[in-house]
């Protein structure tokens, strides 16, 4: 990595398809997320036909998290893992939703506020790559649908380590890849074609959509990222394929 004497670096990733310098990147995730933050979950729930929902509450199953945790939902957007958190930890936890893109957590903060939820729950604007939280800190973190986004995953997955006490858990929820030829065909032709679609019809945006279809392809596999993991320090790293592996839930320990 060499750097320019504005600070900026030569160094390379992908956004979606497209190779892009590492600090355009977060500013093109950053405009994507600020473009769809108020259509977010009306467009969760059209693209999924609401089967985000069952992803998500099987995150909460595995999360074992009880009354009294601190639990960490990073890239928690909208809130919705945050949500049913806040309930299960009651008045003596506390539930961080926490978010690079502050026009996700406002979208986030008024529906919780909304629903009366906000007693417990904390929100700040931060990045999974650098988080601002003790060591040692969380029972449990979650980031659903957001590593996908970080430009430097191990080093979110390191953050995500140091801040979590021994014994608590990371989950992540991603799309994945589909292992059946046929559903995988059907996949991409829904993600290229309806996504772009709906994305016009309902926010007037298709490229934010077309860059989740890409994203997603672009995203480590199931056996990547829990290799990722252990890299990272979890132990006991294992996942669960959800519709087809169209998702996958991934869990590690800090021991
Ligand atoms: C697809 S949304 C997921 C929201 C929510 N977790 C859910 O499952 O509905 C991805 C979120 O990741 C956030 N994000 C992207 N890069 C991030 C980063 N480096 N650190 C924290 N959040 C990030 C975006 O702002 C966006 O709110």
């Amino acid at each position: 990595m060499s750097s320019k004497a504005d600070g900026a670096t030569d160094k390379t990733t992908h956004f979606g398809y497209q190779t892009v310098n590492v600090e355009e990147k977060a500013e093109r995730v950053a405009d994507v997320f600020h473009s769809v933050a108020s259509k977010y979950d009306l467009m969760n729930d059209l693209m999924s036909g609401g089967v985000h929902r069952i992803w998500k509450k099987f995150t909460i199953e595995l999360s074992g998290v009880r009354a009294g945790n601190r639990v960490l939902d990073i890239a928690g957007g909208t809130g919705d893992l945050t949500a049913k958190f806040s309930r299960i930890v009651g008045e003596q936890g506390q539930v961080v939703l926490a978010d690079i893109n502050d026009s996700m957590l406002k979208v986030g903060r008024d529906k919780l506020i909304d629903h009366g939820i906000a007693g417990n729950v904390q929100f700040t604007q931060a990045d999974a790559q650098y988080l601002p939280f003790p060591d040692n800190y969380f029972d449990c973190i979650t980031i659903a649908f957001g590593l996908r986004n970080v430009t430097d995953k191990d080093l979110a997955l390191a953050s995500m380590f140091r801040v979590l006490k021994p014994g608590g858990r990371l989950l992540v929820l991603e799309f994945s890849k589909p292992k059946n030829t046929l559903l995988k065909k059907a996949y991409d032709a829904y993600s290229f074609t309806m996504l772009p679609l709906m994305g016009k019809l309902i926010t007037n945006d298709a490229d934010s959509y077309r860059y989740l279809a890409e994203s997603i392809r672009m995203h480590p596999d199931q056996e990547t990222l829990k290799g990722m993991m252990k890299t990272a320090g979890f132990s006991e790293a294992k996942y669960y394929n959800m519709t087809g592996g169209v998702v996958a839930l991934h869990k590690g320990i800090k021991a």
